[in-house]
């Protein structure tokens, strides 16, 4: 945790326990997300409020028990101190978006590759969203580029009514098109060959959905963001792997591609990182 909460701490932790304390915790909204390591359980409390002493704006504070998952991409919380509800409204680069932390997906962390791709984007493209969560990509992008149109799926009906309520908030309804449903059927379904730029933000699946991509982008080829995660032990480089990876599949579908940037957008664990891959595909 940053120098200042364990400065508040120094009295209350013992220096044994200050170590314990992880280093980063999520500020979205009002609301402060943190873990806790196991040894440190019932001085939660002092902690979360070392952490509304630190950030005046936060209103309550919620532990994150177990990582994110199932097909949502959801984490559990339980409440530490403060107001006890998980709905709140993030500022990010002039967009807002509400959201339930306990419902949906969310990440502060991706701030800068939704910053990064939007200045990508050229003015009259048309971007599918295939795992858009409560918007923020796509709210983005249409805030700050001229995209003709941005359709935005996700599967989780939740978010999909947070979309249309950010989508409302941030005046972009013109452009951002929310869709609720599993992003191999809508594409197949509605969105074959529409496409200049298709965003892939679920590394768990992506991998499993590129021919998705590559049949929403059609015949002219475009830009696939594609996110994975990957292991690499000593002397591995996890975005060579990812390249190798998806160049395989790539070939596989007979797709013309390059590949001129990739990058490691965090680390997840002992040796594991999350990959984004920016992908070119050309006209058949
Ligand atoms: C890691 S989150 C990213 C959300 C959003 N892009 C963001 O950055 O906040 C992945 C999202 O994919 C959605 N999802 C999972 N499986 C899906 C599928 N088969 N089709 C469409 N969306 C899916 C989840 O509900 C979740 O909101």
């Amino acid at each position: 945790m940053g120098g200042s909460l364990k400065l508040l701490l120094a009295n209350r932790l013992k220096p044994e326990e200050l170590r314990l304390l992880y280093k980063s915790y999520d500020i979205i909204g009002d609301i402060a997300v943190i873990r806790v390591p196991e040894a440190l359980q019932e001085q939660s409390e002092i902690i979360a409020e070392a952490v509304m002493q630190t950030h005046k704006r936060v209103r309550s504070v919620w532990r994150q028990v177990g990582p994110v998952s199932g097909d949502l991409r959801l984490r559990e919380l339980e409440w530490v101190v403060g107001e006890r509800r998980t709905e709140t409204v993030h500022r990010e680069h002039g967009c807002v978006f509400k959201v339930d932390l306990r419902k949906c997906y969310f990440s502060p962390r991706l701030s800068y590759e939704r910053v990064r791709i939007t200045r990508q984007v050229q003015p009259g493209e048309v971007i599918v969203n295939m795992f858009a969560g409560v918007g923020c990509y796509s709210i983005m992008i249409a805030k700050h580029s001229e995209a003709r149109k941005i359709f935005s799926i996700d599967i989780n009906p939740v978010a999909v009514k947070y979309m249309r309520e950010n989508v409302e908030l941030n005046k972009v309804k013109e452009r951002v098109l929310p869709l609720e449903g599993d992003a191999k059927r809508i594409v197949e379904e509605r969105l074959r060959n529409v496409a200049n730029r298709v965003l892939m933000p679920l590394p768990e699946r992506a991998y499993e959905y590129l021919d998705c991509a590559v049949l929403a982008l059609g015949l002219t080829g475009g830009w696939v963001h594609y996110y994975d995660f990957e292991h690499a032990g000593k002397g591995e480089k996890p975005v060579e792997k990812v390249k190798m990876k998806v160049a395989e599949k790539l070939e596989n579908l007979g797709v013309k591609f390059e590949t001129p940037f990739g990058r490691v957008v965090r680390h997840t664990g002992p040796n594991w990182y999350q990959v984004v891959l920016d992908v070119k595909t050309f006209q058949a």
